[in-house]
């Protein structure tokens, strides 16, 4: 049965417990506290316990997000995890979370990779699958990014941390994803390459380059591509659905740098306050950046029934995408 009114129907988010601040930072790579804040406005992230990963933190911030959608995981008909950090290639993540949640055989579980705008790729999936079948999509983004980081490059390591967010997708009495679009563009400047046995394939020529399974990026590059993408995100879904940017409640945009914030908030005629922050906190969380922002806007109540609220996301791809939800269940 197609349902017609799909929404998010609750939220979810795991950060490890361990902090790393910019004052430790500062005893790893050649840098400054100040620095940091100045030009990113990350004060401390998350780094994961040798037992955490990306699962252990998508099933903790899945787990909530099916208390607050009132649903069992056994209503999940689909599970969707977008992460940029996997420890396997394969299975996929998304299939240890199903095993986790005892849903073994019953279910399809998949991973997706679009960078940092993974979770709005992962909505936009789940949002057309539900509107075919009618049934629940558990939808995770989580990313340890401290895994993949050279914390020997002061221009990288101290943007980014770990966690996970989560959101259960279905219909709804209430609210709806207004709409939602996904782009992409091949970009270079953000990029980390796959470790492979280069060494001991007799078809290759021998590994030169060590550092090639970090992340690697042009941070002046990316931060005005970033920039161009939150701008052209929120035009394009003002275009779509002829609102005005003064009809927007709340903006939740892709947590890398309090002044990529502070630009998105210029252009879409947003004040402040009615734009998410813990980029302060958790620095970059990737794929989770979005969902965790989400789910502490709606724990502090700064997200309110019928609300106007839009989810601005862009990465490593290039991807970018938007997705614009009128709250409710
Ligand atoms: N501490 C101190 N100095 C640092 C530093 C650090 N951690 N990292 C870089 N610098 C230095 C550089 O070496 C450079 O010095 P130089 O002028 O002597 O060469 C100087 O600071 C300026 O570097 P630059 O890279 O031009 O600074 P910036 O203003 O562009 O800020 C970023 C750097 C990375 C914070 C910024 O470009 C950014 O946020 N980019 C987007 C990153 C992002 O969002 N990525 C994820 C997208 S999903």
């Amino acid at each position: 049965m197609a349902a017609k009114n799909i929404n998010i129907l609750g939220t979810g988010a795991y950060v490890p417990e361990r902090v790393l601040t910019n004052e430790d930072l500062e005893k790893i790579v050649d840098t400054s506290s100040t620095w940091i804040m100045e030009r990113t406005g990350i004060r401390e992230r998350r780094i994961a316990a040798p037992d955490e990963d990306i699962v252990t933190m998508g099933v903790a911030a899945a787990r909530l997000a099916l208390a607050a959608a009132g649903l069992e995981a056994r209503q999940l008909s689909y599970i969707i995890l977008a992460t940029n950090s996997p420890n396997y290639l394969y299975p996929a993540a998304a299939i240890r979370v199903q095993d986790a949640l005892g849903l073994n055989g019953v279910i399809g579980a998949f991973d997706l990779q679009a960078g940092c705008c993974g979770f709005n790729y992962a909505l936009y999936v789940a949002e057309r699958l539900v509107a075919q079948e009618g049934k629940y999509a558990l939808v995770i983004g989580s990313d340890a990014n401290s895994r993949f980081t050279d914390w020997t490059n002061r221009s990288t390591c101290i943007l980014f941390g770990d966690g996970a967010g989560a959101v259960v997708v279905g219909p709804a009495q209430k609210g709806r994803i207004v709409t939602s679009f996904i782009a992409s563009s091949l970009n270079m400047n953000l990029h980390c390459e796959t470790e492979f046995n280069q060494e001991v394939s007799p078809f290759l020529p021998p590994q030169t380059h060590t550092e090639r399974h970090f992340l690697t990026m042009d941070g002046p590059e990316v931060f005005k591509f970033a920039v161009g993408a939150v701008k052209e995100s929120i035009r394009r879904i003002m275009e779509t659905t002829q609102l005005n940017r003064e009809d927007l409640d709340f903006l939740i945009l892709h947590q890398a740098n309090w002044r990529i914030l502070d630009a998105g908030a210029r252009f879409a005629k947003v004040p402040m306050e009615k734009v998410f922050v813990n980029v302060d906190r958790y620095g970059n969380t990737s794929a989770a950046s979005v969902p965790i922002a989400l789910h502490e806007a709606v724990q502090e109540g700064k997200i309110k029934e019928g609300d106007k609220v839009l989810l601005v996301s862009f990465g490593a791809g290039a991807t970018w995408g938007a997705a614009l939800i009128e709250w409710g269940k």
